[in-house]
């Protein structure tokens, strides 16, 4: 184990920064420090690649380079220019500021003020040390990504070492019209407590987000393993390690085992979306390890006596569109089926806050408040033990 110590901070939505904590814990990261939207953290070298391979539920993770005074854009450029930035990147690389203003408090900048002073105190720098060759902005594809973060008249200065959004695991293909985030799905499966040792199912699985995900989580495979090589930013900065990175892909590629110990199954209405499920799961690399089926959940039958059921239910808008299905008809047959058929399982139901989500008639253990393409939404918990009671109003 290096001794290195690294500051980084992993972003994630407000609602799931618990689950991201408790990950950030089994890889045995210490100083975990909670934000807004975010996690800071100090972590050995190991654990840095270790964090971008494993982590469910992070969106993105910066590596931090310094914090500097910032009370005016002047001072911001100054010190920006005075960051040894050649002992991260050359002058070849493309690069990118992002410029964040966290409050509007006395010494506020502008998101794209940030950006700019940075940019050019950074170019600054480097013509002043080298032979008049800087590097380039690149606002598609920068090579380096830099991320400003200005508060209380301090700016962070980090490298955003994931790039591409973490939540884009390279699985998924267009074709439904509402899949929820990779990320979601998997803080989902953990604030629902499945943790691969029990049978799974998603009776209204849509494109398989939350099914592949759980197929991962039960073969223990890192959701990163197959990001192509270059699409992690920290592979274009000078402190990437390559031998050790090699070692952490290898490393967990034998950790996952060869297939689930329980069944996963994912089910939908419609056979068009199980066959999209499929295909994205054969993408994931998991598709001979699932279960797939076409029918309605009422007509299913549980695949075990007991288990965990995951399902994000369609919304209002959509079904009204789709033929004028009656939803709180339908949220109680859900209830219904949850009641003879379950008994002995736990069933997570992800519901939008204005739907009539209480017509589902049962008595939850917990209610999540989450939000899901930024509509608020409730994960609702319900333990179908043996003579669960029914609920007598809220
Ligand atoms: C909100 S989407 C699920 C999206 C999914 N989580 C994803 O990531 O793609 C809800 C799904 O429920 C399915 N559905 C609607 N009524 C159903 C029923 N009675 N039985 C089973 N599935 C149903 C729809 O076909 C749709 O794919």
């Amino acid at each position: 184990m290096s001794e290195t110590s690294l500051r980084l901070i992993a972003t994630c939505p407000e609602e799931t920064k618990d689950v991201l904590i408790a990950e950030l814990q089994q890889l045995g990261v210490s100083n975990i420090e909670p934000a807004y939207r975010a996690v800071h953290f100090r972590a050995t070298e190991e654990q840095f690649y270790a964090a971008h391979l494993c982590l469910r539920t992070a969106s993105r993770i910066l590596r931090v380079i310094k914090e500097v005074a910032a009370q005016t854009p002047e001072m911001l450029y100054t010190q920006a220019r005075r960051i040894p930035w050649q002992d991260y990147f050359g002058p070849e690389r493309t690069f990118l500021v992002e410029g964040v203003p966290a409050d509007r408090g006395e010494a506020f900048m502008r998101a794209n003020d940030i950006s700019q002073k940075v940019r050019e105190g950074l170019q600054e720098h480097f013509l002043r040390i080298g032979d008049g060759k800087m590097p380039k902005v690149d606002l598609e594809e920068p090579r380096v990504i830099i991320v400003a973060f200005v508060a209380g008249g301090r700016c962070t200065l980090s490298f955003d070492t994931s790039g591409k959004s973490l939540h884009k695991r390279g699985y998924r293909q267009d074709g439904h019209p509402a899949p929820i985030k990779e990320t979601l799905a998997a803080a989902i499966l953990h604030l629902a407590g499945y943790d691969g040792t029990q049978t799974f199912l998603d009776p209204m699985c849509g494109s398989g987000t939350i099914a592949i995900e759980a197929a991962m989580i039960a073969m223990s495979k890192a959701p990163q393993i197959h990001r192509a090589k270059g699409q992690f930013q920290f592979e274009w900065l000078a402190f990437f390690n390559r031998d050790l990175w090699r070692t952490m892909q290898e490393h967990y590629r034998s950790e996952k085992l060869a297939t689930p110990e329980h069944p996963v199954v994912a089910s939908d209405i419609d056979a068009k979306y199980v066959e999209l499920a499929r295909a994205n799961a054969l993408r994931a690399r998991v598709e001979k390890h699932m279960q797939f089926a076409v029918g309605r959940f009422q007509d299913i039958e549980a695949p075990g006596a007991s288990g965990i059921l995951v399902a994000n239910l369609p919304y209002g808008e959509r079904l009204a569109k789709a033929g004028g299905i009656d939803l709180e008809a339908f949220y109680k047959e859900i209830g219904d089926t949850l009641k003879k058929k379950f008994t002995g399982w736990r069933a997570a139901l992800l519901v939008a806050e204005d739907s009539p989500y209480k017509v589902i008639g049962l008595k939850t253990t917990r209610r999540i408040p989450l939000k899901n393409g930024g509509i608020p939404c409730k994960l609702l918990i319900y333990d179908l033990y043996a003579g669960s009671r029914e609920k007598k109003g809220h």
